[in-house]
Protein backbone atom coordinates (compact mmCIF):
# COMPACT_ATOMS: atom_id res chain seq x y z
CA UNK A 1 0.00 0.00 0.00
CA UNK A 2 1.78 3.56 -1.07
CA UNK A 3 1.26 6.36 0.87
CA UNK A 4 0.56 10.14 0.51
CA UNK A 5 2.97 11.34 -2.09
CA UNK A 6 5.74 13.47 0.12
CA UNK A 7 7.74 14.97 -3.22
CA UNK A 8 5.35 17.94 -4.14
CA UNK A 9 7.43 20.78 -4.31
CA UNK A 10 4.49 23.31 -3.72
CA UNK A 11 3.66 21.34 -0.82
CA UNK A 12 6.97 21.22 1.25
CA UNK A 13 7.89 24.60 0.14
CA UNK A 14 4.77 26.09 0.96
CA UNK A 15 3.24 23.87 3.67
CA UNK A 16 5.40 21.37 5.30
CA UNK A 17 8.48 23.75 5.42
CA UNK A 18 6.89 27.11 5.04
CA UNK A 19 9.02 27.81 8.39
CA UNK A 20 10.82 25.57 10.87
CA UNK A 21 7.30 24.76 13.00
CA UNK A 22 7.06 21.37 12.29
CA UNK A 23 10.32 20.14 11.12
CA UNK A 24 11.27 21.23 15.01
CA UNK A 25 8.32 19.82 16.68
CA UNK A 26 9.42 16.58 14.78
CA UNK A 27 13.57 17.18 16.01
CA UNK A 28 12.64 17.50 19.77
CA UNK A 29 11.28 13.87 20.07
CA UNK A 30 14.48 12.68 19.43
CA UNK A 31 14.93 14.91 23.15
CA UNK A 32 13.68 11.51 24.78
CA UNK A 33 15.48 9.47 22.82
CA UNK A 34 18.30 7.01 24.68
CA UNK A 35 20.98 7.00 23.47
CA UNK A 36 21.26 10.10 22.18
CA UNK A 37 23.14 10.95 18.96
CA UNK A 38 25.01 14.03 18.21
CA UNK A 39 24.48 13.77 14.12
CA UNK A 40 25.90 17.16 13.65
CA UNK A 41 28.63 16.16 16.18
CA UNK A 42 29.34 12.54 13.68
CA UNK A 43 28.98 14.54 10.23
CA UNK A 44 31.88 17.20 12.08
CA UNK A 45 34.21 13.94 12.81
CA UNK A 46 33.60 13.33 8.57
CA UNK A 47 34.30 16.50 7.11
CA UNK A 48 36.92 16.96 5.13
CA UNK A 49 40.44 18.20 7.32
CA UNK A 50 40.96 21.04 4.24
CA UNK A 51 39.78 24.39 4.17
CA UNK A 52 36.57 24.10 1.32
CA UNK A 53 33.32 24.82 0.24
CA UNK A 54 30.42 22.61 2.47
CA UNK A 55 27.12 22.81 0.69
CA UNK A 56 24.14 21.37 3.07
CA UNK A 57 21.42 20.37 0.80
CA UNK A 58 18.10 20.55 2.38
CA UNK A 59 19.35 21.94 5.17
CA UNK A 60 16.38 22.81 6.68
CA UNK A 61 16.19 24.96 9.77
CA UNK A 62 20.28 25.22 9.70
CA UNK A 63 20.82 22.27 12.37
CA UNK A 64 24.32 21.21 10.59
CA UNK A 65 24.92 24.89 9.11
CA UNK A 66 25.24 26.69 12.50
CA UNK A 67 27.03 24.07 14.31
CA UNK A 68 29.69 23.23 11.41
CA UNK A 69 29.77 27.53 10.74
CA UNK A 70 30.88 27.58 15.15
CA UNK A 71 33.42 24.42 14.89
CA UNK A 72 34.82 24.78 11.30
CA UNK A 73 34.97 28.49 10.44
CA UNK A 74 37.58 27.96 8.11
CA UNK A 75 34.88 26.02 5.96
CA UNK A 76 32.44 27.99 3.75
CA UNK A 77 28.78 26.39 4.51
CA UNK A 78 26.39 27.18 2.02
CA UNK A 79 22.41 26.51 3.11
CA UNK A 80 20.53 25.31 0.60
CA UNK A 81 16.92 24.82 0.69
CA UNK A 82 13.54 24.20 -1.63
CA UNK A 83 11.88 26.58 0.72
CA UNK A 84 13.08 30.28 0.93
CA UNK A 85 10.80 30.71 3.89
CA UNK A 86 12.74 27.69 6.14
CA UNK A 87 16.33 30.01 5.00
CA UNK A 88 14.86 32.88 6.93
CA UNK A 89 16.82 31.82 10.66
CA UNK A 90 19.49 30.68 8.63
CA UNK A 91 22.86 33.01 8.54
CA UNK A 92 24.10 33.85 5.24
CA UNK A 93 25.55 32.35 2.81
CA UNK A 94 21.99 30.60 1.58
CA UNK A 95 20.49 30.22 -1.62
CA UNK A 96 16.80 28.88 -2.31
CA UNK A 97 17.52 25.71 -4.91
CA UNK A 98 16.55 22.44 -5.50
CA UNK A 99 18.49 19.12 -5.08
CA UNK A 100 18.06 18.70 -8.77
CA UNK A 101 19.47 21.67 -10.25
CA UNK A 102 21.91 23.15 -7.64
CA UNK A 103 23.33 26.48 -8.35
CA UNK A 104 26.85 25.21 -7.89
CA UNK A 105 29.90 25.37 -10.43
CA UNK A 106 31.25 21.47 -11.44
CA UNK A 107 33.92 20.32 -8.94
CA UNK A 108 33.76 23.15 -6.30
CA UNK A 109 32.62 21.03 -3.08
CA UNK A 110 35.06 19.95 -0.57
CA UNK A 111 31.31 18.10 0.70
CA UNK A 112 27.84 18.12 0.44
CA UNK A 113 25.44 17.17 3.05
CA UNK A 114 21.90 15.84 2.29
CA UNK A 115 21.06 15.01 5.77
CA UNK A 116 16.70 13.72 6.11
CA UNK A 117 15.74 14.69 3.06
CA UNK A 118 16.35 12.74 -0.33
CA UNK A 119 13.29 11.09 0.43
CA UNK A 120 11.92 14.53 -0.60
CA UNK A 121 13.20 14.71 -3.83
CA UNK A 122 10.84 13.80 -7.09
CA UNK A 123 13.66 12.93 -9.21
CA UNK A 124 16.21 11.20 -7.06
CA UNK A 125 19.18 10.47 -9.82
CA UNK A 126 18.18 13.90 -11.20
CA UNK A 127 19.82 15.08 -7.41
CA UNK A 128 22.27 12.32 -6.77
CA UNK A 129 24.19 13.62 -10.39
CA UNK A 130 24.09 16.93 -9.26
CA UNK A 131 26.10 16.11 -5.77
CA UNK A 132 28.93 14.19 -7.85
CA UNK A 133 28.61 16.86 -10.43
CA UNK A 134 29.16 19.69 -7.48
CA UNK A 135 31.54 17.49 -5.48
CA UNK A 136 35.39 18.09 -6.05
CA UNK A 137 37.70 15.02 -6.58
CA UNK A 138 38.61 13.45 -2.82
CA UNK A 139 35.42 14.81 -1.71
CA UNK A 140 32.37 13.38 0.86
CA UNK A 141 28.91 13.34 0.79
CA UNK A 142 26.82 12.68 3.75
CA UNK A 143 23.61 11.90 4.06
CA UNK A 144 20.87 10.57 6.79
CA UNK A 145 17.24 8.60 6.74
CA UNK A 146 15.16 6.33 8.60
CA UNK A 147 15.33 2.52 7.91
CA UNK A 148 11.15 1.27 6.66
CA UNK A 149 10.74 0.16 10.25
CA UNK A 150 11.82 3.19 12.21
CA UNK A 151 9.23 4.37 14.79
CA UNK A 152 7.03 1.33 13.84
CA UNK A 153 5.38 2.20 17.24
CA UNK A 154 3.65 4.80 15.75
CA UNK A 155 1.96 3.32 13.01
CA UNK A 156 0.61 0.61 15.13
CA UNK A 157 -0.95 4.01 17.24
CA UNK A 158 -1.99 5.82 13.95
CA UNK A 159 -3.17 3.01 12.12
CA UNK A 160 -5.47 1.52 15.55
CA UNK A 161 -6.31 5.44 16.10
CA UNK A 162 -7.65 6.20 12.10
CA UNK A 163 -9.31 2.57 12.22
CA UNK A 164 -11.14 3.64 15.78
CA UNK A 165 -12.46 6.58 13.61
CA UNK A 166 -13.54 5.18 10.90
CA UNK A 167 -14.98 2.00 12.32
CA UNK A 168 -13.52 -0.64 10.32
CA UNK A 169 -10.78 -2.85 10.52
CA UNK A 170 -8.92 -1.29 7.76
CA UNK A 171 -6.01 0.83 8.91
CA UNK A 172 -4.88 4.09 6.73
CA UNK A 173 -1.09 4.46 6.65
CA UNK A 174 1.24 6.70 9.07
CA UNK A 175 2.34 9.20 6.69
CA UNK A 176 6.74 8.02 6.66
CA UNK A 177 8.90 10.80 5.06
CA UNK A 178 11.74 8.13 4.88
CA UNK A 179 10.33 5.52 2.40
CA UNK A 180 11.76 7.04 -0.85
CA UNK A 181 15.07 6.74 0.43
CA UNK A 182 15.09 4.40 3.37
CA UNK A 183 18.16 2.84 5.19
CA UNK A 184 17.45 0.16 3.48
CA UNK A 185 17.83 0.70 0.02
CA UNK A 186 20.07 3.93 0.14
CA UNK A 187 23.26 1.92 0.36
CA UNK A 188 22.73 0.61 -3.09
CA UNK A 189 21.50 4.05 -4.40
CA UNK A 190 24.32 5.79 -3.33
CA UNK A 191 26.70 3.52 -4.65
CA UNK A 192 25.46 4.17 -8.28
CA UNK A 193 26.85 7.20 -7.80
CA UNK A 194 29.39 7.34 -5.58
CA UNK A 195 32.66 5.32 -3.43
CA UNK A 196 33.25 3.94 -0.06
CA UNK A 197 29.88 4.04 1.19
CA UNK A 198 29.73 3.28 4.20
CA UNK A 199 26.58 3.27 6.81
CA UNK A 200 26.88 4.49 10.41
CA UNK A 201 23.75 2.85 12.54
CA UNK A 202 22.18 4.94 14.90
CA UNK A 203 19.40 3.03 17.06
CA UNK A 204 17.70 4.29 19.63
CA UNK A 205 14.93 3.92 22.14
CA UNK A 206 12.32 7.15 22.79
CA UNK A 207 10.11 6.98 25.93
CA UNK A 208 7.68 9.00 26.94
CA UNK A 209 5.18 9.47 29.71
CA UNK A 210 2.55 11.75 28.52
CA UNK A 211 1.49 12.09 24.84
CA UNK A 212 2.07 15.15 23.47
CA UNK A 213 5.70 14.81 22.04
CA UNK A 214 4.65 12.21 20.12
CA UNK A 215 1.04 14.08 19.27
CA UNK A 216 3.59 17.12 18.54
CA UNK A 217 5.23 14.45 16.21
CA UNK A 218 2.57 12.93 14.50
CA UNK A 219 0.58 16.86 13.84
CA UNK A 220 3.87 17.83 12.35
CA UNK A 221 2.44 15.68 9.50
CA UNK A 222 0.06 18.35 8.78
CA UNK A 223 0.84 19.46 5.41
CA UNK A 224 -0.14 15.94 3.93
CA UNK A 225 -3.39 15.63 5.89
CA UNK A 226 -5.71 16.12 2.85
CA UNK A 227 -4.10 12.70 1.91
CA UNK A 228 -4.31 10.46 4.63
CA UNK A 229 -7.54 9.10 3.77
CA UNK A 230 -9.09 9.92 7.38
CA UNK A 231 -9.58 13.27 9.22
CA UNK A 232 -6.73 14.34 10.38
CA UNK A 233 -7.41 16.13 13.68
CA UNK A 234 -9.95 13.52 15.18
CA UNK A 235 -7.30 10.82 14.63
CA UNK A 236 -4.98 12.59 16.53
CA UNK A 237 -7.24 13.28 19.25
CA UNK A 238 -7.86 10.02 19.00
CA UNK A 239 -4.01 8.56 18.95
CA UNK A 240 -3.86 11.01 22.09
CA UNK A 241 -6.92 9.29 23.78
CA UNK A 242 -5.21 5.65 23.15
CA UNK A 243 -1.03 6.97 24.13
CA UNK A 244 -3.47 8.43 27.51
CA UNK A 245 -4.69 4.92 28.14
CA UNK A 246 -1.34 2.96 27.27
CA UNK A 247 0.51 5.44 29.41
CA UNK A 248 -1.76 5.00 32.01
CA UNK A 249 -1.67 0.87 31.85
CA UNK A 250 2.15 0.47 31.15
CA UNK A 251 3.50 3.51 33.06
CA UNK A 252 5.65 4.64 29.66
CA UNK A 253 4.99 4.40 25.60
CA UNK A 254 8.58 3.42 23.76
CA UNK A 255 9.35 3.59 20.21
CA UNK A 256 11.82 2.38 18.37
CA UNK A 257 14.18 4.46 16.44
CA UNK A 258 16.25 2.75 13.26
CA UNK A 259 18.21 6.26 11.82
CA UNK A 260 21.15 6.36 10.06
CA UNK A 261 23.76 8.66 8.55
CA UNK A 262 25.27 7.64 5.38
CA UNK A 263 29.45 8.06 4.31
CA UNK A 264 30.64 8.52 0.70
CA UNK A 265 33.07 9.68 -1.49
CA UNK A 266 33.61 11.34 -4.59
CA UNK A 267 34.55 8.54 -7.35
C1 LIG B 1 13.26 16.77 7.03
S1 LIG B 1 13.91 18.33 6.58
C2 LIG B 1 15.63 18.10 7.00
C3 LIG B 1 16.34 19.39 7.31
C4 LIG B 1 17.81 19.24 7.71
N1 LIG B 1 18.62 18.69 6.63
C5 LIG B 1 17.96 18.39 8.94
O1 LIG B 1 18.31 17.19 8.83
O2 LIG B 1 17.67 18.90 10.03
C6 LIG B 1 13.94 18.28 4.81
C7 LIG B 1 14.35 19.60 4.16
O3 LIG B 1 14.62 19.38 2.78
C8 LIG B 1 14.05 20.43 2.01
N2 LIG B 1 13.81 19.92 0.66
C9 LIG B 1 12.86 19.06 0.26
N3 LIG B 1 12.97 18.78 -1.05
C10 LIG B 1 14.03 19.50 -1.50
C11 LIG B 1 14.67 19.62 -2.76
N4 LIG B 1 14.22 18.97 -3.84
N5 LIG B 1 15.74 20.43 -2.86
C12 LIG B 1 16.20 21.11 -1.78
N6 LIG B 1 15.64 21.03 -0.55
C13 LIG B 1 14.57 20.23 -0.41
C14 LIG B 1 12.78 20.80 2.78
O4 LIG B 1 12.30 22.08 2.45
C15 LIG B 1 13.26 20.66 4.22
O5 LIG B 1 13.77 21.87 4.73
Amino acid sequence: MKGPDTTSRAVLAESAYSDERHLAARQSLYGWQRPRHDLPGIVLDHLPVEVGVVLDVGCGNGKYVTRIRAQRPDLTVIGMDISAGILTGVGPPVAVADAAALPAADDCAAAVLAMHMLYHVTDLNAALSEVARVLKPGGVVIASTNARDDKRELDDLWGSAAADVLGTDHRPLRISLSSGFSLDDAPDLLRTYFADVRVVELPGVITVTEPEPVIAHLASYRAWADSVGVPFDVTLDRARQRLHELIERDGAFHIHCRGGILLCTAR
